[in-house]
């Protein structure tokens, strides 16, 4: 059985942060509340290992502590935001068994929260440890329509096929995706078969839902590796929008249960690369691939509108989610030079530097997309096709690994 932990925050970016750390952990997130109020409550029902309390709440929290700890079942560990010395006094004195400083203790959360349940764990119950070797590329945008889907089709494609890497491709825009389609492939189940089922989800029962893309899509031709191509699988989305639900809203199976932060998780424990296509919002579900993620690709276009709304989003992922700026790789896709704008203010503009330029090419692109194939593989000499495959190279490079261990 995992070590079980609820979570009690009114912040919810908060609650979204801690319960991926868990998961990652291998601690299950038995549930969360927004109200303190509701802890006790969850806490009976529940009887986690661990209430991870958010000491924002103020005083109130010491009622709440006193009572969970006199219960005997569930241990609390109080969330700070800087070490008060009073509040760990009576946080202490009310029966808490730890304290973590959640904002000083930045990156290091897991490890923090790890030391903390192997405190209260029993020695049967030992956590698992951290999720495997993949790499998680999450491809990102807060604007729509900017070429996120065609990014993480080509990308996976090119992993397999170019640089001969098994390669996972998750589509986690769970209300409108199309990864399937990008490829031809028609799947019978969904990510949302995953969250109807009761068994824990590992890598073997996530298998059995991903189907497997086709890469070889004819003779061979010129700037096609030969003989050397990995697999890719891909999991698809869920073929209705309103069964979104299931995967990360109100109605899923398992009330509160982080599927998306499990799925891809099993799917990194067996895959060297998993390319993970999303929606255009801070929707939880993105919110737990974007901190599971070794790398965001975040993809915008060179029009004022998308590049306003990519100076907000990187405010959000730098600032607010204090993700590192290595981990983040700005894209400007449909790149034209008759556009007037030149990379050099974009990257100034937006304070950011910008790593890849994709080319506009609606021929190549649109015509790949309505064949159902990857145009890294049916067109790989052309400069779209060129640019995406360099991207992933990026990737697959001691460089590139490099970069990627600088999270
Ligand atoms: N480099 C490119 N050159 C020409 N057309 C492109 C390019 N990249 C993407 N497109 C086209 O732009 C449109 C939007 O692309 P795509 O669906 O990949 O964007 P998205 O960000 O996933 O959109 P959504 O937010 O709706 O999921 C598609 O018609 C696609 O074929
Ligand atoms: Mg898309």
């Amino acid at each position: 059985m995992s070590n079980s932990a609820v979570i009690a925050s009114g912040n919810r970016l908060l609650r979204q942060e801690i319960r991926n750390r868990l998961t990652q952990e291998g601690v299950l997130c038995a549930g969360e509340v927004g109200d303190l109020r509701d802890l006790l409550g969850r806490c009976a029902d529940l009887k986690p290992h661990v209430a991870l309390l958010d000491a924002a709440y103020g005083e109130e929290i010491f009622e709440v502590i006193g009572r969970i700890a006199r219960d005997g079942t569930t241990q609390v560990i109080v969330l700070g935001d800087e070490l008060d010395p009073n509040l760990l006094r009576q946080s202490m004195q009310s029966g808490a068994r730890d304290f973590i400083l959640v904002r000083s203790e930045g990156q290091r959360l897991g490890q923090a929260i790890r030391r903390a349940v192997a405190l209260v764990a029993t020695p049967e119950t030992p956590a698992r440890p951290a999720s495997g070797p993949g790499k998680v590329i999450a491809v990102f945008s807060t604007k729509g329509g900017v070429g996120k889907t065609t990014i993480a089709s080509n990308l996976a494609a090119a992993l397999a096929a170019h640089c001969g890497k098994d390669t996972a491709l998750v589509d986690l825009d769970l209300e409108f995706g199309g990864v399937a389609s990008m490829f031809g492939v028609h799947p019978q189940a969904t990510v949302v078969d995953l969250c109807r089922l009761d068994a824990a989800i590992d890598h073997s029962l996530v298998a059995k839902v991903m189907v497997s893309a086709k890469l070889d899509t004819g003779p061979r031709q010129p700037g096609r590796p030969g003989g050397q191509s990995g697999k890719l699988r891909i999991l698809a989305a869920p073929q209705s929008p309103d069964l979104a639900a299931e995967v990360d809203g109100d109605a899923r199976r398992k009330p509160g249960h982080n599927y998306v932060g499990e799925i891809l998780s099993a799917i990194a424990d067996s895959t060297p690369y998993v390319v993970v296509d999303m929606g255009s919002s801070f929707r939880d579900t993105n919110l737990t691939a974007l901190d599971r993620a070794d790398a965001i690709l975040l993809v915008t276009t060179p029009d004022i509108l998308a590049l306003q709304n990519t100076g907000k989003c990187l405010e959000i992922l730098l600032h607010r989610l204090e993700y590192p700026r290595e981990k983040i790789t700005l894209v400007i896709n449909q790149a034209d030079t008759a556009v007037g704008v030149t990379i050099q203010e974009i990257s100034r503009g937006l304070d950011f530097p910008v790593s890849h330029r994709l080319v506009r090419d609606a021929r190549t692109v649109i015509w790949a997309a309505n064949c159902g194939q990857p145009f890294v593989l049916t067109s790989p000499r052309t400069k779209v096709a060129e640019g995406l495959i360099a991207l992933a190279r990026q990737f697959t490079t001691p460089n590139g690994e490099a970069r990627e261990a600088a999270k």
